[in-house]
């Protein structure tokens, strides 16, 4: 049997809602491997947040078994979580934002500056250091939120529709920045996304949910991954429609990748 490096089994998550139990995720079943990339696509609703809120450790209230690196999920661990409207402090610079989990960490000062300038660095985020997050673009703001997870070191990479807020070409920039970061960095990641282009060009493995109660409805193995000369391709274009079919619930088990 393969050894996942994230591993989902069985997982159910109910909410009271007006006195009643609304199953919210029912069944599901995910694996990772180390250093691959999945994307969930899915309808509003359906759990994709409440999936991701399970795995950074924020709800524990589920059934079934969660295993990240063969533990179960903790929050402030080695799981970072990022999400779409950046989460940054106005009131503090990109500097600040950037160290606070380092601080809260406990790390010394030194660490702390050697680690925040090395992925400020990386990120192309050094001469912005003195900024406050209201004097930056959004995409700008992204990668701050990006390089405050990974000065963390985290071991999985969780993000919800981090792109969301973001027009066309700044979101295309910022796929295209996380490819390489993660061809530099094989940091084994969950990415949630509502656009089906974006599944197809960072998702090694495409999660494919349905509502009420959310399961995971298909599982795509995507080499496209990656491709980013692909884009507008005629098979690019062609596994879009795929998915998309697989969204509309047009295409039976049998046509699965
Ligand atoms: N804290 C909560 N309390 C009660 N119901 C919730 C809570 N969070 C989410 N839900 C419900 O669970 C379902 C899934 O929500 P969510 O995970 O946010 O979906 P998605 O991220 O796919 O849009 C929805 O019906 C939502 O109303
Ligand atoms: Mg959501």
């Amino acid at each position: 049997m393969q050894d996942y490096f994230l591993s989902i089994k069985s997982l159910k998550v109910a909410y009271e809602q007006r006195g009643e139990l609304v199953t919210a995720l029912d069944s599901v079943d995910l694996s990772l491997s180390q250093g691959q990339r999945g994307v969930i696509i899915g309808p509003s609703g359906c759990g994709k947040s409440t999936l991701i809120t399970v795995l950074a450790g924020l709800n524990s209230h589920y059934t079934g078994q969660v295993l990240i690196g063969g533990k179960p999920p903790a929050s402030g661990g080695e799981t970072a979580l990022i999400l779409q409207d950046f989460g940054l402090l106005p009131w503090k610079t990109v500097w600040d934002n950037v160290i606070l989990g380092l601080k809260l960490r406990k790390k010394t000062a030194a660490e702390i500056k050697t680690t925040a300038e090395t992925v400020l660095e990386k990120l192309g985020l050094s001469s912005l250091a003195k900024r406050h997050p209201t004097q930056l673009s959004g995409g700008q703001r992204q990668r701050v939120a990006i390089a405050r997870a990974l000065v963390l070191a985290p071991k999985l990479l969780l993000m919800d529709e981090p792109f969301s807020s973001l027009d066309a070409l700044t979101r295309e920039e910022l796929q295209d920045f996380l490819l390489e970061l993660w061809e530099e960095t094989k940091l084994t990641t969950l990415l949630i996304t509502h656009n089906i282009e974006e599944a197809v060009l960072l998702g090694q493995k495409i999660f494919i949910m349905s509502s009420s109660p959310g399961q995971i409805q298909q599982e795509v193995e995507n080499r496209l991954a990656g491709a980013t000369h692909l884009r507008g391709e005629l098979q690019f274009l062609e596994m879009c429609s795929t998915l998309r079919s697989f969204l509309r619930g047009r295409v039976h088990d049998e046509a699965s990748a």
